[in-house]
């Protein structure tokens, strides 16, 4: 389906910075480590009364201002995230009702650092189906709620914030060219996991356990990082009517690490500013990284019309995607 195209961005994020050197206060760490390791320099972390919800409104309004769309025209809100608010009600449903979408059908949808590019795809299959014009695609998280603060491993990478995207139906030939979804659910043991899950309590009697945290095989999920964020771009391009890597403008990865960026650049062979990174501001924030970098590049004006936008997603699952787009 062609012709739908993002409108509007927006980005919502917690106003606490946390820096690397506050981290060297709780764990065993270093501002150097992180930064030669990671790129991280600082993130930001949700106050105590603060959930992927807000910010995930705070960013759709700030799309929708942008779009210039009224919350009464919004058909559609999916909110990909790996830390709702709750198991129930969806989030999107608490979304809608925090920014007045009266008239939108919502879910969530999970797929970890996946989750924008996987939200995107879904939402530009159902516009022609659902004879939906307008969609939120929002992809928020508030993973410092299923940090281990004692685990230097991932307290370090991790982080809160998010951002949206207004996908609309204008016809004609900008907007969304192409979609690529990949999943590999064959690792064992997860590679990339929140543990306990829901799946270790007894039917029975049990609590829900409240120290449940990300757990992370940190070389497995880089290597596989280097080998998905190429694939996913490649995997998009050749559902496109052939354009090549040389005709992309703009990629916007998943920010979880500069190595695998800077690796990736290197195997696709494309000068690495084209890469579109502001992960040392903001850490990991895993589905709500790419609308993220994607609303910063298109307010301060990097992407122009006509540009070609790739977005990579790879996270846990393992999940991995790509999206092409003629701005
Ligand atoms: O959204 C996708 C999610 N995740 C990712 O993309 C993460 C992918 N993986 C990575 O980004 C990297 O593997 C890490 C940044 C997590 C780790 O970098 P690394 O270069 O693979 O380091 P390592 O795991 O090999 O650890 C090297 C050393 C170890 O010490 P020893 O065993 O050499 O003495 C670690 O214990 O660094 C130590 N280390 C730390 N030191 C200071 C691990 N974390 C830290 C830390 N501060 N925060």
């Amino acid at each position: 389906m062609k012709g739908n195209r993002i409108i509007g961005t927006g980005t919502g994020v917690p106003s606490r910075i946390v820096t690397n050197d506050d981290l060297a206060k709780i764990v065993d760490t270093s501002d150097e480590w992180i930064v030669s390791r990671t790129g991280i320099r600082e993130r930001r972390i949700a106050e105590e009364n603060e959930t992927t919800s807000d910010f995930s409104a705070w960013a759709a309004i700030k799309a929708m201002e942008m779009a210039g769309v009224d919350a009464e025209e919004i058909d559609l809100i999916i909110v990909a995230t790996l830390s709702p608010d709750r198991l129930l009600p969806a989030t999107a449903c608490i979304v809608q009702g925090k920014i007045g979408a009266t008239n939108a059908a919502c879910f969530d949808l999970e797929a970890a650092c996946s989750g924008f590019v996987y939200g995107l795809t879904v939402a530009n299959g159902l516009m022609p189906e659902l004879g939906v014009k307008t969609a939120l695609v929002i992809g928020a998280e508030t993973l410092s709620r299923v940090l281990d603060w004692t685990d230097r491993n991932t307290c370090v990478l991790f982080a809160d914030g998010g951002g949206a995207a207004v996908l609309r139906h204008e016809g004609g030939d900008r907007g969304i060219l192409a979609t690529y979804m990949r999943s590999d659910g064959s690792a064992p043991p997860p590679w990339l996991a929140v543990t306990p899950g829901v799946a270790d309590l007894s039917p029975l009697g049990d609590k829900v356990s409240k120290d449940f945290a990300i757990t992370m095989e940190g070389k497995e999920v880089f290597k596989f990082g280097v080998r998905a964020l190429p694939d996913a771009v490649m995997g998009a391009l050749a559902r496109t009517d052939g354009l090549t890597i040389d005709d992309v403008d703009w990629i916007i990865p998943h920010q979880a690490n500069l190595r695998i960026i800077d690796a990736a650049a290197k195997a696709l062979d494309i000068p690495r500013e084209k890469f579109i990174v502001n992960l040392e501001k903001y850490g990991n924030t895993s589905a709500g990284t790419i609308p993220i970098a994607l609303d910063e590049a298109n307010r301060d004006g990097r992407i122009k019309e006509g540009d070609i936008v790739a977005l990579s997603g790879f996270g846990a699952g393992l999940t991995w995607g790509g999206v092409i787009l003629r701005w």
